[in-house]
């Protein structure tokens, strides 16, 4: 599977360390997954820009343990404090790995996490974190067994296991853009793993911008893995599924080409339909909040003002993303900054970009 030029300085990683760090970046869908069966494998594929400000540093530090007592063995600290809530979680995926870890009954896990943004803000972390223990525990394997020796093998298997954590975890591994589901015109694409975008993005998307507009920093009022088991049961869940598909292809198109009409259209009709298949379920949920409502048009009233490239995305949530070329960001963020930011909770902003996917730190 191609994995483009990416390395990652994987080369750095030595045999005798005992531990290992990551930063790893949020993603955002444009394209979204919504909809999973068996073992977070998804109903649709997508597409999504890898974030940059948004982001997870994770440490795992590892010793051999004395005695083997068949258990896994983690201490879990998120920003500096013990938590035990998200340990408990954390174990139960490490349980689940022990296949394809061999070495994860062996040794007593130290994991240090902290996020760039506020765990409160509602912005969904399991993207970044997710990728971020999937990539150290990939890490770890490569010290002490020395494989893989490659880089696209690393990558490839950090994606599995980052899509066994929370499936849109699978596409932060990779810079830029990363695809994830099955589509039968795009070669290499798989359930299994995120792929990196393999054509050339074209320079207009290098760089977009994203700005993350934190209308709520309420609890999800439905997890997403509650919102995807709701699509097995939705009326409408066949149409939709074929539309990702066909958006996929066009999405793919417009990014190597350089059609910013294009993306934008097919990037707020996705956020809709996601919103719309909510509201549609049973039970029915309304994920936007009246700031939501009025963010979005103020966004299509400038757009027609004012002919600029400015387009709006959402998860599965309140808050919104917005996109736009790095080239116009002098005519857009004075908009952004006056009219739209009085809906954000005490004015909360994450100014985003496109980045060129995680590192080790
Ligand atoms: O990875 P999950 O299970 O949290 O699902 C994420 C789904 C969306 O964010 C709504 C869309 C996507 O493709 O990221």
């Amino acid at each position: 599977m191609a994995t483009g030029s990416i390395n990652y300085q994987l080369s750095s990683l030595s045999s005798t360390q005992q531990s290992v760090a990551w930063r790893s970046p949020s993603n955002i869908a444009i394209v979204k997954y919504w909809g999973k069966h068996g073992i977070q494998l998804p109903r649709n594929p997508s597409v999504s820009f890898t974030l940059d400000a948004a982001h997870t540093d994770t440490k795992v530090s590892f010793t051999e343990k004395i005695e083997k007592d068949g258990e896994v063995s983690i201490d879990f600290y998120f920003e500096g404090a013990p938590n035990e809530a998200f340990a408990n979680k954390i174990i139960a995926f490490l349980q689940s790995l022990h296949i394809e870890f061999s070495f994860l009954l062996d040794y007593d896990f130290k994991i240090e996490s902290s996020n760039s943004f506020p765990h409160s803000s509602g912005i969904a972390s399991s993207a970044s974190a997710m990728s971020a223990l999937a990539l150290c525990f990939c890490s770890i394997e490569k010290i002490l067994t020395g494989w893989p020796t490659d880089a696209s093998d690393f990558l490839n298997k950090a994606s599995h296991i980052a899509r066994l954590g929370s499936g849109s975890a699978a596409r932060s591994v990779f810079p830029e853009v990363a695809i994830w589901g099955t589509h039968s015109d795009i070669e290499d694409s798989t359930d299994l793993q995120a792929i990196p975008f393999d054509s050339q993005l074209h320079k207009s998307f290098k760089r977009f911008h994203d700005d993350i507009l934190i209308v709520s920093a309420e609890e999800k009022s439905v997890s997403s893995r509650a919102g995807h088991s709701l699509m097995e049961v939705n009326p409408y869940a066949t149409v939709r599924y074929e539309q990702a598909n066909k958006n996929m292809m066009a999405t793919l198109e417009a990014l190597k080409t350089g059609d910013i009409l294009s993306f934008g259209k097919i990037l707020e009709e996705e956020a809709m339909t996601l919103h719309a298949l909510m509201m549609c379920s049973d039970p029915s949920y309304v994920l936007m909040k009246a700031g939501t409502l009025a963010v979005v048009e103020k966004v299509r009233a400038f757009r027609e003002e004012t002919s600029l490239p400015l387009y709006f995305t959402l998860d599965a949530g309140p808050n919104v993303h917005l996109l736009y070329p790095d080239e116009v960001e002098d005519q857009i963020w004075p908009f952004i900054e006056r009219e739209l930011v009085p809906h954000c909770v005490d004015g909360k902003v994450i100014r985003d970009r496109v980045g060129s996917g995680p590192r080790l730190i």
